[in-house]
């Protein structure tokens, strides 16, 4: 199986969760996040603009490597497949979400919290999870704790991470990126301040950064 794609993901410690609800927000975003030197990102199926939105940024902006998230039905794999995304990511897993990707080569980010949902996203060989809802499912020491029973799987925690936890996350080697919100939040991606997305992009890249410097050394 072609693994390109989850390398891609995990190019840069911080994968950024963006909501738009104007789609004329999302290539100046994403001009944002390419300066600041962020390598992808995932823009939420939770506004009526998103599919529009990631249109334009793979259109427009194919260095960043879009995709879309909460798909929470089949039917949006091929959606977000039509809008030009590179990856989805689903909150769960979903026997038909995980067919519908499989059907349409579409590299998917299943949601999983226990142990079991981890089974089951393993017997349809997915290996790359995102650990949804990261800090109300248990936090880093949750994580800590399942992880080493399986070894082939590459985590991307996500819900209620911040900067204050963040480290407590990307010590972890099960952990290939953090998403989060954040950095990008959504109050400043509609009122389309790029400056404060700036300073906030920056400053968590920096911090991710590092922070995997100092657990290498
Ligand atoms: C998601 O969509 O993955 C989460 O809602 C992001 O969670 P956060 O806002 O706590 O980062």
């Amino acid at each position: 199986m072609n693994r390109d794609w989850e390398n891609r993901l995990a190019a840069r410690p911080l994968l950024p969760v963006v909501s738009i609800e104007d789609a004329d927000q999302a290539v100046p975003l994403a001009d944002v996040l390419l300066d600041c030197g962020y390598a992808s990102c995932e823009v939420v199926l939770r506004t009526a603009a998103a599919l529009e939105a990631v249109e334009r940024i793979a259109s427009n902006r194919p260095e960043l490597y879009v995709g879309v998230g909460t798909v929470i039905r089949a039917s949006q794999v091929g959606e977000a497949a039509a809008a030009g995304a590179r990856f989805c990511v689903s909150p769960g897993f979903e026997p038909g979400i995980a067919a519908a990707a499989r059907n349409a080569a579409m590299p998917l980010v299943p949601g999983v919290a226990t142990a079991s949902e981890i089974l089951a996203a393993l017997a349809a060989d997915f290996h790359f999870l995102k650990f949804f809802p990261a800090m109300a499912s248990g936090g880093p020491g949750y994580l800590e704790s399942l992880a080493p029973v399986f070894p082939e799987v590459r985590f991307c925690p996500t819900g209620g991470i911040r900067s204050g936890n963040l480290a407590d996350w990307l010590e972890l080697e099960c952990v290939a990126c953090v998403g989060g919100t954040w950095f990008v939040p959504g109050s400043a991606v509609a009122a389309g301040d790029w400056e404060e997305i700036r300073d906030l992009a920056v400053a968590a890249l920096t911090a991710a950064t590092k922070i995997l410097e100092k657990s290498v050394s």
